[in-house]
């Protein structure tokens, strides 16, 4: 049905950040908008890819022509990415939460007065990417991401060997950058043959290019 370099290819993204509930009207997040997961899922379909995107509660919506897993938790997400497996490739862009509370509430918490205030036990959550990238149907090419605010290159080449996955996309998420919730990227591909800075590029256009070169590394 599908024509283009990834016709054929099955790929999974994660996307967005997770909520994390501490009982049933309030919830752990981030600031994760989902707009690169997005664009990637779109870029990928668009080189002829079945998508499988893997999202938390994110601001922009799933485009169209993917296979949408809607997810809240961390747990739900690894879950899903999981039931997902076989895939040529996995690009994991969520926001995933570190840790969620360790006993979330089944009723909503009250207030007890008197300005005594509840204390949260936290738990660490799976790590989704390092998982996959171990996993026994593990991926062709599994492909991480690190939003770093400080020593990108240094701090991401790190990750990649910590996560054991074959590329990670570095980000400079520090605040002056505006990146984090904004449409534009500026990224650094960590590979094993090294490091290459990108110019600073739409969501869009970074996305297209980080398929681009997805598809070279599946051919
Ligand atoms: O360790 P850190 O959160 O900085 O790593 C970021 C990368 O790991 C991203 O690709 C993210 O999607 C992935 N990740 C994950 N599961 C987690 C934490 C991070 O898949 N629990």
């Amino acid at each position: 049905f599908s024509d283009g370099p990834l016709a054929g290819k099955h790929v999974l993204v994660t996307s967005g950040p997770t909520h994390e509930p501490i009982d049933p009207v309030r919830y752990i997040a981030n600031r994760s908008s989902g707009a690169q997961g997005t664009a990637l899922a779109v870029a990928l379909r668009d080189l002829g890819a079945r998508v499988s995107f893997v999202t938390g509660p994110a601001d922009v919506p799933p485009p169209e022509g993917v296979e949408v897993h809607a997810v809240q938790t961390a747990q739900q997400m690894l879950a899903a990415v999981e039931g997902a497996l076989p895939a040529d490739a996995a690009v994991m862009a969520a926001a995933v939460a570190d840790w969620r509370v360790a006993t979330a509430s089944d009723s909503k918490m009250k207030k007890v007065g008197s300005g005594a205030v509840p204390a949260l036990n936290f738990v660490e959550n799976p790590d989704i990417l390092r998982t996959v990238a171990q996993a026994d149907q593990r991926p062709k090419l599994v492909v991480g991401f690190a939003a770093e605010t400080d020593d990108v290159v240094a701090h991401a080449t790190a990750k990649r060997a910590r996560k054991g996955c074959d590329w990670i996309v570095a980000n400079d998420v520090s605040p002056a950058t505006g990146i984090m919730g904004g449409t534009e990227n500026a990224v650094t591909l960590i590979t094993g043959k090294g490091a290459e800075t990108w110019p600073r590029l739409s969501k869009g256009e970074t996305a297209r290019r980080l398929a681009a070169r997805i598809a070279e590394a599946l051919e």
